[in-house]
Order: structure tokens, then C-alpha cells, then sequence
């Protein structure tokens, strides 16, 4: 005892010594975060621990200021660092030093089909949030691509889910290296823009599990990821910012996730929920989130004063706030309280070079066929062979990373597509506009004098007449009721009056080379009369030159489709239930497809689409040997492994996209013909060959059993299609599940 009583003496002089004060363990970072986080909240009051889980401006949220635990701040977007906002508006903080480098949309970069872009990208805009001290990253969007109507899915990573799956995580992984959590949005069902507050979606658990969840899992569990936000719209009657299915059941359940949920700008509707259903840090109540916005104090918040009543009076219990202020915690401690984070850049030439490579790679080659003996197939564009260059359409000129909402960024530079061809094919380009669609504007469209317009459209059939050759450069834009949040495409046709421009220019000129810009598909009632079509994405700071490298050949294309383009509309799968299944009747939605999302309609209800999901031409041709199969049968617990030679057979060097499918051939449950479950993009020279290789486990075989709610694979036969497309299939095998 006597002994004891010395040790304990010693050790409490030891600490008395000055300079020898311990560390609290949560300032510690020599310590687990688990046990810093563990640390603060037993020194933390119960008010303290509530200001955590709500803003204090528009886009940040407290700390423990006693405590010297630092604020989180958070900034869009998923394509480039937004301009500083102010405190409490959402009006620009008019900073100088926050004009950014813009990444091409995520549509783009799902287009690559190229793991390994996604890095990259994800490494660069991490440098840049960091380096404007964001602690939050306010992306990447996953929300599968239901409609073409729908006005955000240029901000998305297309219709398939195990492509969007396969690209979500190293863009997570690379972001977060910077000590800057990224924030995988919008959890879930955020498929439309019409009704977006309010619209409540009901669904089968196998499209729920199948096509909406698996890109959010696949963030959560391999992308490790820090912050997920909830969705405006409801789930199944409850809303998705506190859903006890999606937060407490499925995302904090089933998927372990150990991160903090945070609201879209607006989303939270209820203390009561918000509090028990698993929402952690309620932003921008009282707004819709992108434009109005209330007078109200963020004591006023769901989770500010009213949650601390209901906490004081035992009407829910204190295990909820220790919950969500732990979470809290953890995500300081991996982001604002991280001392060995990197420092981050911003707009370096590096980063310029990433936004340029991701453009090039993601550009897809639609169309590139003769019509005839006089009009050949005209990309690349051999500068040489022409004399005048006629560029037409507002968006070789138009600054596209302005508007389309929460993602619109101010830039430090932007080459227009003009500029990139004047740079290339110099002054044997001129340039007539055709169209006018007037300037970015939120909840409101610009009436354009029809004089205007036909002025526009007049001189540019004018200049086409004695043109060599016509590059067209149109499509959608970052306009409300375009591309752009807060509200969905009301047609699928192009807007602006360009059919009956195009119509006009290709009567008197049919060497016209199309090159639409949009994040979504659109009607192409001339596609039979233009012999070359380029699919150009919302493309970023290095628009330009990406789209004139890729038309004269400089870069060869080897984008794909990440989602299908129909013919019209009605050949949709969303359009092909009524308006109960788009846009709801504005109370209730139903997705009556079910698990028929895009090329799995297309395939399964055999209604071809213009261009397939996966589809992408280039200067090259690659010819696909016989697939081999390592097995006959797959053994419950085992692999298969499938191999096939791939040949560049052409003249110039390109990258190919190689695609592996798999159909369950026989079930007793309803499977799309084909799901996407492989793909490995190849570089190959002039006559090289390679041999691809992919691994198929039984879980590339299931599908979400309803009834038994597991996934489940049923024995029997099922086949693997590979091909350059979902419908341009080269090779089948088929094998046996026992
Ligand atoms: C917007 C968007 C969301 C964005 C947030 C903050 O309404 O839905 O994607 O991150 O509010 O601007």
C-alpha cells in the first residue's frame, strides 16, 4: 500500500512540473481518433454537442470554440471548388483569390470508363479545396440516370450502376488524401429536379438494392468515405435527410458507415426524425437550397433549439446526440484537425492538365461515316484540306461553367471551343453564332425576339454556303429548365431553334461535322444526314483545346456512352408508365421500370436506342478474338476467369474500352438479358495485341432476392456477352452455376 501511495505521489508531482502538462488525448494526434473523439465528448456540455450538428452560416458549421476544436467548412462542387460564398446568403463573397480550375462534369469523367482518371481528377480538385481550406467537399453526385429530362444528370455518373460504382471510389480516396472528406450525394432516389422538395418516391427493394444503392455502397464501404448527403425528395414516405430505411437501416446498419450524414441545403423537415432517424448536420434549413431563402437564426434550426428541448426533456434520449456529435468529431479530427494533411494547389498547370486529360478521354465519338461519295466521313479534320472552317453555335463561345446551380464555378480560364479551333486551325476558321439562348438565370428563361434569331440563323446559312466544311457546336446548357438544378428539360429536342438551323445549314451544306454539348441525351432527327457526331461533355477549363484535339485527330476518342440514348422519349423506361412514373403527380412517384434502367430496357424490351449505353467510336478499329472461359461450372465459392484477345487493327494508336455482361439465363425471379459486371480499358499500337482478362465471382451473379431481402444467386445457366457496347457484343460464353 505503502508503496502505491509513493508511486501515485511521484506521478502527481511528475504531471504538476511545468512543461511536462500531458496533452488532452483529443489534441493528441499521436492518439486513435476513437479515442480523441471519445475524449472531447466527455469534456463537451450538452450545448456544445447540439451546435455541432447545425450550420452557422451557409456553409459551415461550429466547433467547440472552448475547446479550440475547430469549425468544418464546407464548399461545392463535384467539378471545381465554388467561389466563396457569402455568410449568410447565397450571394458571392466577391473574393479575388477563388477563381478555380473547372474538371470536366462527372458525366465526362463517367464516359472514360477509366478508373484511373478518376484519380487523378480526385487528387486535383482534393489539392484545390484544400487549398482554399474547405473541409468538405460537397460531391461527387452518384444519382443513377433515370430520365434524360432530368436537369442534374450532367453532374452524375450515368445509368449504370456498376460502372457509377466503379468510378465513384478512387475519385473518394484521392479527394480525402488531403485531409478534405468528400460528400457522396444525394442519399437517395434524387433522380429528377421536378418536385425535388417534396416528391415522394416509392420503389421495389430490388431497384432500391440493385440500380440506386450500389454506387452510395460501394462509396461508403471502398471508397471509405467521410460525408454523405441526403436527398430533398422523400423515400417511402419519410424524408431521405432522416429516413430511418436509408440512414439508420441501411447506411449506418447494414453498411457500417462511420461517417457524419449531412442535409441537402433544405432538407430537413422534423426534429423528431431528424433526431432518432440518424441525420447528423442539418444545413440550410429554410432555403430551397439553391435560391430563397427565410429570415431565421440557426438557433431556430431543427437540430439547434428545439432538439435541445427535446433533449433536456427526455422526450428523446441522449445516446442520439452522442451519436451524432461523435460522428461529428470524427469528421473533424479527419479533416480540420488532421496537423500532417497535405497543403494543397490551386489552378497550377498540373491541374489544368487534368481537367484536359479527363475531357479528352471522356469525349465520345458518336458517329464518323461517309453518306456518300461526296461526303465522307470527315473527322479527324485535316486543316490542310479545307480553306474556310465555319464554326456555328453559341456554345463554341459560351462560358458553360457559369449556371446549372450548386456545381457553377468561377474560373481563372476557360478556352472556349472556338478559341481551342482558332488556336488549332487559325484563321481559316470563321465563326457565326446561329442561336442565342440569352444569359444564365435561375427559375427563370430568356424570350429571345424571334428577329434575333432569324438573323443569327440566316447569316450563319449564309456563311455555310461557300464553307468547306461546318463544325456545329451546340446541344444544351447550364440554363434553367436545361442542364441545370432546380428544374428538368421540358422537351428532349434541342433547344433554341437548332433543328430547323441545322436543317437550314445542312440544305446548303452537308459536310457538317456535329458536336453537341450537354450532360444529357437529346432527340437527333438529322442523325441519318450528318455523316460525323462528337458527344463533347460539359468539359471544364479545357474545353477547347480538348474538343480541337480530339477533331483533328490529335487525340484519338475513346470515350463511351455511360448512359443510353433513345431514339424519342417514349422509348424510356421512366416515360413508359405515365406520369405516376415521371415526373409523380407531384405528391407520389413510382418506379414502375423496376430494375429496367436504361440499356436494360432498351435490351430487355428490345427497343434499340440511338446510340447504346457503352457505345464510342475512335480513329482506330480494334478486332476481338474468341473468349475463353476457365470453366465450364462455377463452384459456389469460386472464381471463373475469362480471357479474350483484343487487336488494334488499324493505323493509329487508341484506347479501347472492353465490356463484359453477364445474363442469368434462367430465374425464377425477372433479370434484365444483361448487366454490366467488367470492364478494363486497353492502349494498344497499330497491330498490337493483348489478351484482357476478367475475374467473375458468384457475387457478379446475384441479384437482391425480395423475398428472402439477401442477395441470392439460383443455379443454372447463365452467359457472358463481351463486346465494345452493351449491344455491340463481339463474343458469349456461357457456364453453369451449380
Ligand atoms: C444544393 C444542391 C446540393 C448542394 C447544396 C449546397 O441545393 O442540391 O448538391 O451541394 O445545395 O449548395
Amino acid at each position: 500500500m505503502k508503496k502505491q501511495l509513493i508511486t501515485v505521489f511521484v506521478m502527481a508531482i511528475l504531471f504538476a512540473l511545468p512543461g511536462k502538462a500531458q496533452k488532452p488525448v483529443y489534441l493528441d494526434d499521436t492518439k486513435s481518433i476513437e479515442d480523441r473523439v471519445k475524449d472531447a465528448l466527455s469534456r463537451m456540455t450538452l450545448e456544445e454537442k447540439v451546435k455541432l450538428c447545425h450550420a452557422q452560416s451557409k456553409f459551415s458549421s461550429s466547433g467547440v470554440p472552448r475547446l479550440g476544436i475547430p469549425e468544418l467548412w464546407m464548399s461545392d462542387g463535384p467539378h471545381g471548388v465554388r467561389e466563396e460564398i457569402l455568410w449568410n446568403s447565397w450571394g458571392a463573397a466577391g473574393w479575388t483569390n477563388d477563381s478555380c480550375t473547372a474538371f470536366p462534369a462527372l458525366t465526362c469523367l463517367a464516359a472514360t470508363w477509366n478508373p484511373e482518371m478518376s484519380a487523378i481528377y480526385g487528387k486535383a480538385i482534393g489539392e484545390e479545396a484544400r487549398y482554399r481550406r474547405k473541409d468538405v467537399l460537397l460531391g461527387p453526385g452518384v444519382n443513377i440516370y433515370r430520365t434524360p429530362l432530368n436537369g442534374r444528370n450532367f453532374e452524375f455518373l450515368g445509368e449504370d450502376p456498376f460502372l457509377a460504382s466503379t468510378m465513384v471510389v478512387p475519385y473518394i480516396q484521392e479527394v480525402q488524401k488531403n485531409g478534405v472528406a468528400a460528400c457522396v450525394k444525394h442519399y437517395a432516389l434524387n433522380n429528377q429536379e421536378t418536385w425535388r422538395g417534396h416528391i415522394n418516391v416509392e420503389l421495389s427493394d430490388r431497384a432500391l438494392y440493385e440500380i440506386y444503392l450500389p454506387a452510395f455502397k460501394a462509396a461508403v464501404q471502398k471508397g471509405g468515405v467521410w460525408s454523405i448527403m441526403g436527398s430533398y425528395n422523400k423515400v417511402r414516405g419519410q424524408h431521405a435527410c432522416h429516413s430511418d430505411l436509408l440512414l439508420q437501416k441501411i447506411l449506418k446498419g447494414e453498411w457500417k458507415f462511420d461517417g457524419a450524414v449531412i442535409t441537402d441545403w433544405g432538407g430537413a423537415h422534423d426534429t423528431r426524425e431528424a433526431a432518432l432517424n440518424g441525420l447528423d448536420i442539418e444545413m440550410g434549413s429554410y432555403t430551397d437550397g439553391l435560391i430563397s431563402e427565410s429570415a431565421f437564426t440557426y438557433d431556430d434550426y431543427y437540430l439547434a433549439r428545439p432538439y435541445l428541448q427535446m433533449l433536456k426533456e427526455g422526450k428523446v434520449p441522449m445516446s442520439t446526440i452522442d451519436d451524432k456529435a461523435s460522428r461529428v468529431l470524427r469528421l473533424i479530427f479527419r479533416t480540420a484537425m488532421d496537423s500532417k494533411k497535405p497543403w494543397g494547389s490551386f489552378t497550377s498547370e498540373e491541374h489544368n492538365k487534368v481537367s484536359r486529360t479527363v475531357a479528352e478521354e471522356g469525349i465520345v465519338l458518336l458517329k464518323n461515316t461517309p453518306l456518300s461519295k461526296k461526303i465522307p466521313a470527315l473527322l479527324p479534320l485535316d486543316g490542310a484540306k479545307y480553306n474556310k472552317i465555319l464554326v456555328v453555335g453559341e456554345n463554341a463561345t459560351r462560358r458553360l461553367t457559369e449556371g446549372g446551380g450548386s456545381s457553377a464555378l468561377k474560373v481563372k480560364n476557360e478556352v472556349s471551343p472556338l478559341a481551342g479551333l482558332l488556336a488549332k486551325y487559325g484563321d481559316k476558321v470563321v465563326y457565326a453564332k446561329g442561336y442565342d439562348s440569352g444569359r444564365v438565370m435561375y427559375e427563370k428563361i430568356n424570350k429571345i425576339p424571334t428577329s434575333v434569331l432569324d438573323s443569327l440563323r440566316a447569316e450563319a446559312i449564309k456563311q455555310a454556303t461557300d464553307a468547306d466544311v461546318v463544325i456545329f457546336i451546340g446541344g444544351l446548357n447550364k440554363n434553367h429548365l436545361q442542364d441545370c438544378e432546380a428544374g428538368d428539360r421540358e422537351s428532349y429536342a434541342l433547344p433554341f431553334g437548332q433543328n430547323e438551323l441545322i436543317s437550314g445549314l445542312l440544305k446548303v451544306n452537308k459536310k457538317m461535322v456535329m458536336v453537341l454539348i450537354s450532360g444529357n441525351a437529346v432527340e437527333m432527327p438529322w442523325v441519318k444526314e450528318v455523316p460525323s457526331i462528337l458527344q463533347a461533355w460539359y468539359l471544364g477549363s479545357e474545353s477547347g483545346n480538348a474538343i480541337a484535339n480530339v477533331l483533328s485527330g490529335e487525340v484519338n476518342p475513346s470515350g463511351k456512352l455511360p448512359f443510353s440514348f433513345p431514339v424519342k422519349l417514349g422509348d424510356n423506361a421512366a416515360h413508359s408508365f405515365g406520369q405516376i412514373s415521371y415526373p409523380g403527380d407531384s405528391i407520389n412517384q413510382e418506379y414502375k421500370e423496376d430494375i429496367l434502367v436504361g440499356y436494360r430496357w432498351h435490351d430487355t424490351k428490345k427497343i434499340p436506342a440511338l446510340f447504346s449505353f457503352g457505345h464510342g467510336l475512335g480513329y482506330t478499329s480494334f478486332s476481338y478474338g474468341k473468349a475463353v472461359i476457365s470453366d465450364k461450372t462455377m463452384p459456389e465459392d469460386g472464381t471463373l476467369v475469362v480471357t479474350i484477345p483484343v487487336k488494334n487493327i488499324g493505323k493509329v494508336a487508341g484506347k479501347e474500352v472492353v465490356q463484359l455482361y453477364i445474363g442469368d439465363e434462367k430465374c425464377t425471379f425477372a433479370r434484365p438479358l444483361k448487366e454490366l459486371k467488367g470492364f478494363k480499358k486497353i492502349a494498344l499500337a497499330p497491330g498490337e495485341e493483348t489478351a484482357v482478362t476478367f475475374t467473375i465471382t458468384a457475387d457478379d451473379l446475384k441479384f437482391y432476392n425480395d423475398k428472402e431481402s439477401k442477395w441470392t444467386a439460383e443455379a443454372g445457366k447463365f452467359k457472358i456477352y463481351i463486346g465494345a457496347s452493351s449491344t455491340d457484343i463481339r463474343s458469349t460464353l456461357e457456364f453453369t452455376l451449380q
